[in-house]
């Protein structure tokens, strides 16, 4: 862990000697002396604060930013003021998430029909446990929803933007939420407290300096007069949440990444995080806490590497996936088990065996958008990232491995009915940005087959954004596979793996299975009387004993 303001120990002690001149010179109280980032600063990182217990700023500091101290929780710890903006799966898994370790939270949105569900206890999106959590969280720290900003900012010592950064045509991010957000951030201002407002959102690289001349503008345009009195930082929060798993990745991230601007707001999300970093919470019933966790680690860096940060990461994983399935389309060429083969390798403790499980690709809001993004700066920058690029040409492709391989059980697919088990980019979300299926339905009904379809949770998302796609929706698996030619597994909802096979292959016109995640044994699919086709994989005969020796192939879901 390392702290990427390296002159920030010097900045402060030199700025501390300022505010103790100024002491003496007795020039009015606290509020009036602080006024900007650099005072800011003076309140100290290395001295301990004599009032409270864990708190890392000046004395004067903490009276001056309203945090609140152990004694005065009655013993809980230190607690904060906080809006997030945005409430899509980031946003109100942030929000949820801060409110039940105990600080206070608003969330925003400018869409009222969301705000208005959320404050019936409904979420918006589907997350295992999120509804729950809500009503928890309520009791705790209190959370509430709102589509102004005005006020809960105003009042915040905290402000996540956690806003959509959807690709542009040109693959660049769209940042237009995100600086709408900031603007008005910054007309909700005042010179009442410092705060520091914080990028959740995956943002091109160089944001964090964009949101802060937006604040500045809306500050300028809001209070032209006060604007040299009006205290903030900015800091850049990456997130790594995984849909289907998001709370558990929230309350217990393997890493907190924090970019900050300078050393105060470093310290307030510090404070913000300290119940997390120190896993002081109860785990809520519905979210164990992983056995052995001990403290999270907080990765401090400047607002531009922590942005690359998320970039890297993200493209990272989706290169992992995407390597996986180009190892797997060799195997099933040469005649190699492509589970065995990311099983061998996985155990390389250099490698590891996560996200090495072949399938139909990887999908979800994150990784396209985020590759698409970074390629854009890197060329902005006049580099050509040609490793990048694979990635997202070898996802594309594999996408249309579904397709080639029902033409080769089918010849002709025109007029064939395909039934798709699972919509949703991966279980336990209802989330359909860039999910394969999607490609997979366009590409048949462009060819002329019938598409049906059946997912858990992820068909009315489905029937409502993409009425253009002539599916047919089902009841149930068994409905699906009635009169279908062919069954292709998309996505691996836990329901689909306790499928009664034979049952499903007996009500089908022809009986085609081809497993998009590799769900079921080539040996149980065919005893069922299914024409089975995997990923990677070869129909050859295993002996019992040669079943039980291969180990189980890796998680690799985004
Ligand atoms: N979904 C994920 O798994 C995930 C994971 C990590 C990071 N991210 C990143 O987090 C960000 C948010 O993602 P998401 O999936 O939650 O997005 P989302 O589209 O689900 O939600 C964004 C919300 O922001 C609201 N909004 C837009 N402009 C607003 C404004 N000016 N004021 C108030 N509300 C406004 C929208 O109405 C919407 O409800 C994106 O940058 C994304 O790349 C997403």
């Amino acid at each position: 862990m390392g702290d990427g303001n390296s002159g920030g120990a010097r900045a402060v002690r030199a700025a501390d000697q300022g505010l103790v001149e100024k002491d003496k010179r007795g020039t009015g109280g606290p509020a009036a002396q602080i006024q900007g980032i650099s005072e800011i600063e003076s309140m100290g990182s290395q001295g301990k604060c004599g009032r409270h217990a864990r708190c890392i700023f000046h004395r004067k500091g903490c009276a001056l930013l309203g945090i609140l101290n152990r004694q005065e929780l009655g013993g809980t710890d230190s607690i904060m003021r906080v809006t997030v903006i945005g409430t899509g799966y980031v946003g109100t898994v942030t929000g949820a998430c801060l409110a039940y370790v105990g600080h206070r939270v608003t969330c925003v949105d400018t869409d009222e029909r969301k705000i208005a569900r959320l404050r019936n206890g409904e979420p918006v999106i589907y997350e295992p446990f999120l509804e729950e959590l809500l009503a928890l969280a309520a009791g705790r720290g209190g959370i509430d929803f709102q589509t102004e900003v005005g006020g809960p900012a105003a009042e915040s010592d905290v402000i996540f933007i956690a806003v959509g950064t959807p690709p542009l045509p040109s693959g660049e991010a769209d940042s237009s939420y995100l600086e709408a957000a900031a603007r008005s951030i910054g007309a909700a201002m005042d010179g009442a407290r410092f705060r520091v407002v914080v990028n959740k959102s995956t943002v091109p690289v160089g944001s964090g300096n964009l949101v802060e001349t937006l604040v500045r503008e809306g500050i300028a345009d809001a209070r032209p007069g006060e604007r040299r009195h009006i205290r903030f930082g900015v800091a850049s929060n990456p997130e790594f949440l995984r849909e289907g798993c998001a709370l558990a990745d929230s309350l217990y991230p393997d890493r907190i990444v924090i970019g900050a601007s300078d050393e105060g707001s470093l310290g307030i999300m510090r404070q913000l995080y300290q119940p997390l970093v120190e896993q002081s919470f109860e785990a809520p019933p519905g979210v164990p806490r992983p056995a052995g966790l001990g403290k999270v680690p907080l990765f401090a860096t400047t607002l531009t590497s922590a942005e690359m940060i998320k970039y890297a990461a993200n493209a990272f994983l989706a290169m992992k996936i995407g390597f996986a399935n180009e190892i797997a389309n060799i195997c099933e060429r040469v005649g190699a088990e492509a589970p065995e083969v990311m099983t061998g390798i996985g155990l390389d403790s250099r490698i590891g065996k996560r996200f090495l499980s072949p399938g139909v690709g990887w999908g979800g809001s994150c990784f396209g958008k985020d590759i698409q993004s970074l390629l854009h700066t890197a060329r902005e920058y006049g580099y050509e990232s040609r490793l990048l690029q694979a990635s997202l040409d070898v996802n594309t492709a594999q996408r249309q491995m579904v397709i080639q391989k029902l033409q080769e059980k089918l010849y002709i697919l025109k007029g064939r009915t395909i039934g798709l088990l699972g919509l949703a980019f991966k279980p336990d979300t209802d989330d359909l940005r860039d999910a394969p299926s999607l490609h997979i339905a366009e590409r048949l009904l462009a060819m002329g087959a019938r598409v049906k379809a059946y997912d858990p949770i992820a068909m009315k998302a489905c029937r409502e954004q993409r009425p253009d796609l002539k599916i047919r929706y089902c009841e149930s698996a068994g409905d699906l596979a009635q009169e279908s030619d062919a069954l292709v597994l998309v996505t691996e909802w836990q329901e689909f793996r306790t499928l009664d096979l034979a049952s499903l292959a007996g009500r089908m016109a022809t009986r085609i299975l081809v497993d998009g995640r590799n769900l079921y044994t080539a040996e149980a699919a065919t005893a069922a009387g299914f024409d089975y086709t995997g990923i990677g994989r070869t129909a050859r005969a295993r002996t019992a004993e040669q079943r039980e020796a291969r180990a189980a192939p890796g998680e690799a879901r985004p």
